[in-house]
């Protein structure tokens, strides 16, 4: 490990230095002058001050991509452990922190470069902020509606896209309620200003700003003082402590709103730690929680902030209620295993039932658990919809509530946090794999094998499946079909598809293995050869799927982990001590292919 230390230090402090310092931890940052970017800074120092034995060297790229690129080359030749990146321009990055990636862990902080070859992202859902925004300024407006001016960030940047995509689709519903113009301020307040003066010439009958950033809502507010214009109100986001920040302004009264925007730095060293010590299930990407902060609650979030964290144990054992969906695939009951044995290993008390795949049960389980008083319930939800009226009674019994595996259709105030794959993904995944591996085929006929009508992994396997397969129209999904999730079913819809589509068919996209390996019972007694005849590409990569593709009858299996228990249970705790979960937690995942299975296989763990 390469080390920097200071022309001054002696001989003898530098190698004291070097003796206790265990990982070096290099910070490529996009800018230090957006105010946002210094608080950032600010929390991966002081984080990172806790630890003794971490250093960290931080870059500045001066918004200059190029620069950017040549610190990441710079920080690799002096031999940093971990990288963490903030990237100017993400798509410009990706080529670099690919590279880096290939050498040492890479953790992307609030812009997320392209493709999957980093560690670890932590950001904001821009989009999402886009839409509580949206909602805000539509209720301040009221019933009788009224004008906006939008004033965004850089121009170009994916923030600002979605922001204003989010705020957008909110707006649209609304036939009273006008967006006038949209200005770029390149999130700097002085500009917005000097805009906003322009803008208010042409366009009087302004009554709300929305302002991608606070500083920007700040100059916009100066703006309409010195014109002497009074009754605009100000929404801004970010929500950043300390003198001009946010939350300041919103106490003044200068904003109506903020919405938090985290920057990331502390989490980015504590998961940097947990990744330089090896630590397992470390997840793929953790997107923040981004909080509403108007007068009401300004004060008490600012105190929560600065409080310390609680002693979690000088509290009794802490109950968990889990409502497990049911027992309908190996995936499920590794699920289970793994929730059941990571309570046991955190001392948790953990009341597990069962639904056999049936929601009544679900939301009976839910009220049974409110009923006992647990401290927290989670529950893997069979479908998405439904779930509005339990688990607003369990907010009224003020009970948080995670959400695991599959999700619910509902806005993230009515959960802590959700924790599980991105489905969508998984799906592009098996279209890639398919399309590159199927390649110079003139006609691949498709038979789809879908998972649980309704449910989340159904919905978005299909959407991200069918998402790549758009740019490839040789490929056709000839049959799409339920198979439930389960082994018997799969074996059923494929005998009809095969009565059906007689032998005309290349490929099965089942969405999880049982269902792939129910067709390929199905395949083998229609006289076919499954895995040669029919390629069949599946998702979970289970042990079972391994085996399949060891005996040549599957061709690849995208992996769905379903090993939750231990981050499910670290989330129980972070709650139970009262600290905030970020909104999404989603798995680190891959794709296995015959090639790879039997040397992979001896590693599965379900
Ligand atoms: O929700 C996860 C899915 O549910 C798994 O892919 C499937 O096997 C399970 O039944």
């Amino acid at each position: 490990m390469t080390l920097f230390f200071s022309g001054c230090a002696t001989e003898q402090e530098r190698a004291e230095e070097r003796n206790q310092i265990q990982f070096l931890i290099g910070v490529s940052q996009a800018n230090l002058i957006e105010p946002w970017r210094v608080v950032m800074t600010r929390e991966i120092k002081e984080e990172a001050g806790k630890h003794k034995h971490l250093r960290v060297v931080f870059t500045d790229a001066a918004q200059s991509s190029q620069k950017q690129i040549n610190d990441v080359e710079k920080l690799l030749q002096q031999g940093i452990d971990l990288l963490i990146i903030s990237p100017n321009d993400a798509s410009v990055l990706t080529p670099v922190v690919a590279k880096a990636y290939k050498k040492i862990p890479v953790i992307v902080l609030d812009r997320a470069v392209e493709g999957y070859d980093y560690t670890l992202f932590i950001g904001p859902d821009n989009h999402s902020i886009g839409k509580q925004a949206g909602k805000f300024v539509a209720d301040l407006l009221g019933s009788r509606g009224g004008n906006i001016i939008e004033i965004q960030g850089l121009n170009g940047s994916p923030p600002v896209r979605d922001r204003s995509e989010g705020f957008q689709e909110v707006i649209d519903k609304y036939g009273n309620i006008k967006i006038l113009d949209r200005v770029a301020a390149d999130w700097q307040r002085d500009k917005a200003e000097d805009e906003m003066k322009k803008i208010l010439k042409k366009y009087p009958d302004v009554d709300i700003v929305f302002a991608h950033n606070d500083p920007m809502a700040l100059g916009a507010y100066k703006a309409t003082r010195e014109l002497g214009l009074q009754g605009v109100s100000f929404v801004g986001i970010d929500g950043l402590p300390g003198a001009n920040g946010g939350l300041q302004l919103v106490k003044d009264g200068i904003l109506q709103g903020t919405f938090t925007c985290p920057t990331g730095g502390k989490e980015a060293v504590q998961y940097a730690i947990d990744i330089l010590n090896h630590e397992k299930g470390i997840p793929k990407k953790i997107i923040l929680r981004s909080n509403k902060i108007t007068r009401d609650n300004v004060a008490l979030y600012t105190d929560r902030q600065n409080e310390p964290v609680p002693n979690v144990k000088a509290k009794h054992k802490i109950v968990l209620g889990f409502s497990q969906l049911g027992r309908e695939s190996q995936w499920r009951l590794a699920n289970s295993a793994s929730i059941k044995q990571a309570a046991k290993d955190e001392g948790i008390e953990l009341l597990f039932t069962e639904a056999d795949q049936k929601q009544e049960l679900q939301i009976q389980s839910i009220r049974d658990f409110i009923k006992q008083k647990v401290d927290v319930i989670a529950f893997a939800p069979v479908v998405e919809d439904g779930w509005e009226e339990v688990l607003q009674e369990a907010k009224t019994a003020g009970i948080p509530v995670i959400i695991s595996d599959r999700t619910v259709n509902l806005d993230d105030s009515m959960y802590t946090t959700f924790i599980g794959a991105d489905f969508e993904e998984e799906g592009r995944r098996a279209a890639r794999w398919l399309v590159q591996n199927m390649q110079g085929r003139t006609n691949v006929n498709i038979v789809e094998l879908q998972g649980t009508v309704g449910s989340t992994p159904a919905i978005d396997r299909k959407k991200g499946f069918e998402e790549i397969l758009r740019e490839h129209p040789q490929f056709k999904i000839v049959d799409s079909e339920t198979g439930d999730f389960t082994r018997d079913e799969g074996k059923k819809v494929m005998e009809d598809c095969l009565r059906r589509n007689g032998t005309d068919i290349q490929a099965v996209f089942a969405h999880n293995d049982d269902m792939a390996l129910g067709a390929i019972e199905a395949i083998e007694e229609s006289g076919l050869k499954p895995g040669k005849d029919i390629v069949i590409v599946s998702i979970d990569a289970t042990k079972n799927a391994f085996n399949a593709m060891l005996a040549g009858k599957l061709n690849c299996t995208v992996e769905c982990n379903p090993l939750l228990g231990p981050q499910l249970m670290k989330a129980v705790k972070t709650l139970v001590a009262g600290r905030q979960l970020p909104v999404r937690i989603i798995t680190s995942e891959e794709v296995f292919s015959q090639e790879v299975a039997r040397k992979e296989l001896p590693y599965r763990k379900y």
